[in-house]
């Protein structure tokens, strides 16, 4: 293994900073929605805001070398005219030199989901304004953080705040629009093609990438039929993002099936030139599960969501085209009803090896519980069990040949889990978010994360 490795834990802006309303930040969509409908929030979160130098010193002292965060929009960008919010722009400075001054690699996301509710006013990713008014806000984080970043995420998972903002409606704006999804899912790639092209425009150091929520599809038999389904479900779940984020286009049997039943007239083909000339240089894949696929039977739901929020595989059902099953005799799952699959894993990541031949990031992996996190050691074998397995299987990849850089374990300390709050845990490090100063304490899983990357992997 490469002595560059990257072993970190993983976080983002709304799920950990708190401090909502704090040094000028404007609202985001999430403050809004969650605020309107009475909903557990993250305005205090894990008050990263206040904690972050004791953090990352934590995660310095777990034997950690990278550190993967997002930047917050509306702690940067006051408004749609663009004017700068020089206290967020000193915040994330500082966090990042933070990283620096102890060696720690920052891993930086531009979106991780909380736009500014200004923008959200105007139609959010519905917009095709709002693509572009997030190419200037990569290009100041680029000129106000360039110096201090190496490697850069346009965007985290566009699939899972598309389909739970515009289909699903289980997270804001909370539409349920098929045609809707795919303006938002359109424009989303554009707004990423656009960031890359902005960053290659402009000669910063380092390298640009997506992160993409991976569920690598499972055929339940060998048929003609499972297969041209899974061929769908593969097109819903990873290529809408994967191959135009890395190919420079989208799948063409997607476009042609999406235009029997939806008004494709938005696409503008000078956009998708755009797209075509700035694919990505590196791919972070957040995995939690596979989906293991059979062909459309009958039924009128178009889409079900269970009520797991994000961090599995929602039930999915497309009309006509597949559905995912949870029929493996053998599979286990977590209390939230996710399938637990390392071996999904080690199959997925020599696919999308073999298919980009892009550089490869576990940007995220773990599993969330509900912890008593009172006692002084959490003992969460369960976790260290579920990391062990995964960690094998991406080491598993790495020797049949893909090109692996870096693992990231979701998430750094307990945050906030969107609709889930504060009570599905996946943090190494416990948050007690009872006690005033929220009381950080490694849990099991922290020390044993630290002998794993002392080994480089090798104890598992
Ligand atoms: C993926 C998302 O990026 C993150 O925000 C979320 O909390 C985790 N999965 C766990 O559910």
């Amino acid at each position: 293994m490469n002595k560059d490795f990257l072993w970190g834990s993983a976080t983002a802006s709304y799920q950990c900073e708190g401090a909502w309303n704090l040094d000028d930040k404007v609202e985001s969509m999430w403050d809004v929605y969650l605020h309107e409908n009475n909903l557990e929030n993250g305005d205090n979160a894990s008050d990263f805001y206040h904690h972050f130098e004791e953090d990352l010193l934590q995660l310095k002292n777990g034997g950690q070398n990278a550190f993967r965060m997002s930047l917050a929009w509306p702690r940067i960008i006051k408004n749609k005219e663009g004017e700068v919010n020089s206290k967020g722009v000193d915040f994330y400075r500082k966090i990042l030199q933070c990283c620096l001054d102890k060696d720690i690699t920052p891993f930086v996301t531009i979106y991780h989901w909380d736009l500014p509710q200004y923008w959200e006013e105007t139609g959010g990713w519905l917009n095709n304004e709002v693509s572009y008014a997030y190419q200037k806000y990569a290009k100041i984080c680029f000129e106000k953080f360039g110096d201090l970043v190496d490697l850069w995420v346009t965007f985290n998972e566009p699939k899972w705040f598309v389909s739970s903002g515009y289909l699903i409606g289980n997270y804001p704006p909370a539409h349920k629009n098929p045609q809707e999804m795919i303006i938002a899912a359109y424009h989303v790639m554009l707004a990423s093609a656009l960031g890359v092209k902005i960053f290659k425009e402009g000669g910063y150091k380092g390298q640009i990438g997506i992160v993409h929520s991976f569920t690598p599809v499972n055929g339940v038999d060998d048929s003609l039929e499972t297969r041209i389904a899974m061929r769908y479900a593969d097109n819903y779940c990873n290529n809408w993002i994967l191959d135009t984020a890395c190919q420079g286009e989208f799948p063409i049997d997607l476009l042609s099936e999406l235009n029997k039943k939806f008004d494709l007239s938005f696409i503008n083909i000078k956009e998708l030139d755009v797209i075509k000339e700035n694919t990505v240089d590196f791919i972070g894949l957040n995995y939690y599960a596979r989906a293991l696929i059979r062909p459309y039977s009958n039924g009128e739901t178009v889409l079900v969501a269970n009520n797991s929020g994000n961090g599995g595989s929602n039930k999915v059902i497309i009309k006509d085209w597949f559905e995912q099953v949870f029929d493996d005799p053998d599979a286990i799952y977590t209390e939230w009803g996710t399938e637990i699959c390392p071996l999904g894993l080690e199959q997925g990541l020599k696919e999308v090896w073999n298919k980009y031949h892009l550089p490869l990031y576990i940007s995220e992996n773990g599993i969330g519980v509900r912890e008593d996190v009172t006692v002084d050691e959490v003992q969460d074998d369960y976790r260290i069990s579920y990391m062990n397995d995964h960690i094998a299987a991406m080491m598993n990849a790495m020797d049949d040949g893909v090109d692996m850089r870096g693992y990231f374990a979701w998430s750094t300390f307990d945050l906030y889990s969107w609709k889930n709050g504060c009570e599905k845990r996946y943090g190494l490090v416990a948050i007690d978010f009872d006690t005033p100063n929220l009381l950080r304490k490694p849990k099991k899983s922290y020390y044993w994360y630290k002998e794993i990357i002392e080994s480089k992997g090798k104890k598992i």
